[in-house]
């Protein structure tokens, strides 16, 4: 088997991007295990992750590594959460908020598993319920599929250090069926164009239609 580096902490084995397991012999979602070298590997599935899916397609930079403080928008039941676990691993940390009772509950149990994974069970447009909690973070993911995700991204930025990356995948659907997605997407950088300067723009399709993925840079 063949295995190279993509990002530090991202593998490509035989061409399927990867990470390494922080938690050997424990899946998250349906993924597979590859034991290779004295370590075990997660495939990381990019129909199931819009980060590997822009990863997959040419992200040209990953500012999230070893010992990374990254906060999490729309964690969900921790897919892509895992992923970026894995990343930091136990130097780093991942905060996870997420608003629905229901993937919350499948997060918490990966939570136990998983020792750097920070949960916030709160809406996130109400950062003041968690900003004394995670202080300055390294990074934001924002992953809402929510008509008000711009204003959630730059309510979060008061929280990203000065140069910090955001990673933001924007589902046009979810802000406006009516429109043309391209119409959408531009809106949504103009809203946030006062906080952050775009660095790339990622299209995911095959994996997921209908998205952008940005990475983005606070000013
Ligand atoms: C597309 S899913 C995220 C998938 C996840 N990022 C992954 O890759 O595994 C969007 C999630 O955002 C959550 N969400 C939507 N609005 C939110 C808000 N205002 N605050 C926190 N979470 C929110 C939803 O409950 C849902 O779980």
């Amino acid at each position: 088997m063949d295995i190279n580096t993509v990002f530090e902490g991202v593998y490509k084995i035989d061409k399927k991007l990867a990470t390494k397991n922080a938690v050997p012999g424990f899946r998250v979602y349906d993924e597979e295990l590859i034991k290779l070298k004295n370590s075990e590997y997660r495939l990381w599935n990019p129909y199931r992750s819009k980060l590997a899916a822009a990863i997959i397609n040419g992200l040209s930079d990953l500012t999230i590594k070893k010992g990374s403080q990254v906060l999490y928008l729309g964690a969900s039941t921790g897919t892509t959460v895992s992923h970026v676990s894995d990343i930091i691993e136990n130097e780093g940390n991942v905060f996870a908020v997420e608003v629905s009772k229901r993937s919350m509950r499948d997060l918490l149990a990966l939570c136990e598993k998983r020792e750097n994974i920070l949960p916030i069970f709160e809406d996130a447009m109400n950062t003041d319920s968690y900003s004394s909690e995670i202080g300055e973070v390294d990074v934001i993911y924002e992953d809402v599929a929510a008509p008000t995700q711009d204003k959630i991204l730059v309510k979060n930025a008061e929280l990203l250090k000065k140069g910090g990356s955001a990673y933001v995948a924007i589902k046009s659907q979810s802000i406006d069926v009516s429109r043309d997605p391209r119409e959408v997407f531009e809106e949504f950088i103009k809203n946030v164009s006062h906080t952050f300067k775009v660095v790339q723009r990622v299209k995911i399709e095959p994996f997921d239609k209908l998205h952008l993925f940005l990475h983005l840079k606070k000013l």
